[in-house]
């Protein structure tokens, strides 16, 4: 949240405060600071400075095409999981040879593209993929060079819908199964086997899955090099997780010297996917507060940001700092923070940021932040109730600019067909 910091009570995105955007964006909008994505990305780029490694920006965490283009000047590359992130990524100027693709269900069409395009990567999740694959390569005289991505069946110890690689999840090949996959790729026309790969989870706190992880898959790359395959790329999925609350989250560098540890002995290309430790907290959404209302037991914070504009909170009980933007009332006292239950506009239960939350006693009009929103935010986000996709901001130095407007009312609905049979 450093990116955010309070200034003579006013938070700042860099160098222009929060509601000096606000004053020009109606809320709710949501805003990321360039220098917070470009030093997060420098950071990973430095911890694995003496690899041989490339950083492919997870797209599904933030796809907007300002972010994308942010990324791919650093040199980013990109982890796709359809023909639509494929797309962003080109043309944000990710070029396709820094291009991994997963994701269980690639479509015929989706894989035709992307080996026309010539991708760096498919990461394969099951024999019936492979299949497809070298039919659609066979037909394109092309080669897809491929990498299982084998399921480890390893806890991540994160919340379970964020868990990939127990051997219960959708994910991936089980390694017990991954030297007949090979053996099979190995077979099969237009399939040229280059690496294996791993994705167990995400929002990991602990070096300790990865870890577990890597051994096992170092231990495959043996095995499969003395199968007589030809292994040189390992992609280790997804970074680190993310302080949202007051979690302690392994340094970028400390991961690095892990991954190598474990890997490094193998002489393979390191493929690492990062997604939220290179968002999250360079963005916050910003609210304001339409009513505070007092209930029966407690106080609601209603704010004009709703769970279709963010579902983490939502979907996994996800905690988000929710702050004042103006602190002013602000002092040492204690008395000026108040509970409330800060909820949102939808008509859900389920609509509720936070419960009993202490922040900054709250008027109609009071902007709040919703922080470390810069990752799966609003490219979860969705018109539920009708309500428009909040627009997004990014912010360099003291300028901004809109990255995404806010749709219009009559631009949305007129998507909607009536027949005239109706
Ligand atoms: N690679 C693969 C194959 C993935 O499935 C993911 C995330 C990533 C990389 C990026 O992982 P990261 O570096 O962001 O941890 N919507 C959820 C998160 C879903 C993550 C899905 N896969 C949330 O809001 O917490």
């Amino acid at each position: 949240t450093s990116y955010f910091p309070h200034k003579n009570n006013q938070m700042f995105v860099e160098d222009i405060a929060v509601s000096d955007i606000a004053k020009q964006v109606q809320t709710p909008f949501y805003c990321y600071s360039h220098r917070a994505i470009t030093t997060s990305f420098d950071d990973y780029r430095m911890a694995f400075s003496d690899q041989d490694a490339l950083i492919c920006y997870a797209v599904k965490a933030n796809s907007n095409q300002a972010v994308l283009t942010t990324l791919a000047k650093l040199g980013s590359g990109a982890d796709v999981v359809s023909m639509g992130e494929i797309k962003r990524a080109i043309l944000a100027g990710i070029p396709a040879n820094k291009i991994v693709y997963s994701g269980v269900a690639k479509t015929e069409e989706e894989i035709n593209y992307a080996l026309s395009l010539g991708i760096f990567q498919f990461n394969v999740e099951s024999e019936p993929e492979l299949g497809l694959i070298s039919k659609v390569a066979t037909e394109l005289n092309k080669t897809a060079a491929i990498a299982f991505r084998i399921n480890p069946n390893v806890c991540a110890q994160t919340h379970e819908k964020i868990s990939t690689g127990k051997a219960e999840n959708k994910f991936g090949v089980p390694i017990s199964k991954a030297r007949l996959a090979y053996q099979q790729a190995a077979l099969l026309p237009g399939i040229k086997v280059q690496g294996v790969d791993v994705h167990i989870g995400s929002q990991l706190t602990s070096l300790a899955p990865f870890e577990e992880a890597y051994q096992h898959i170092a231990q495959l790359v043996e095995e499969l090099r003395a199968d007589g395959h030809d292994i040189n790329v390992i992609d280790v999925g997804g970074g680190l997780g993310v302080t949202y609350a007051d979690e302690i989250i392994p340094s970028k560098l400390t991961y690095a010297q892990m991954v190598n540890a474990q890997l490094g002995h193998l002489n393979c290309k390191i493929i690492i996917e990062p997604g939220r430790s290179l968002l999250a907290n360079a963005g916050i959404l910003v609210s304001s507060v339409v009513f505070v209302k007092s209930g029966e037991e407690r106080e609601f914070l209603i704010i004009d940001a709703g769970m279709n504009d963010l579902i983490r909170p939502s979907m996994y009980d996800a905690y988000h700092q929710i702050i004042a933007v103006d602190t002013s009332t602000a002092n040492a006292d204690s008395k000026t923070l108040k509970t409330y239950d800060i909820v949102g506009p939808v008509c859900e239960t389920g609509d509720t940021f936070a419960k009993a939350r202490q922040v900054h006693e709250a008027k109609t009009g009071d902007l709040m932040a919703i922080m470390s929103s810069g990752a799966y935010g609003s490219v979860m986000s969705s018109t539920y109730n009708t309500r428009m996709l909040a627009p997004e901001v990014m912010v360099k130095g003291c300028d901004f600019s809109l990255v995404r407007i806010r749709p219009s009312y009559e631009d949305v609905i007129k998507q909607d067909i009536t027949p005239d049979w109706l």
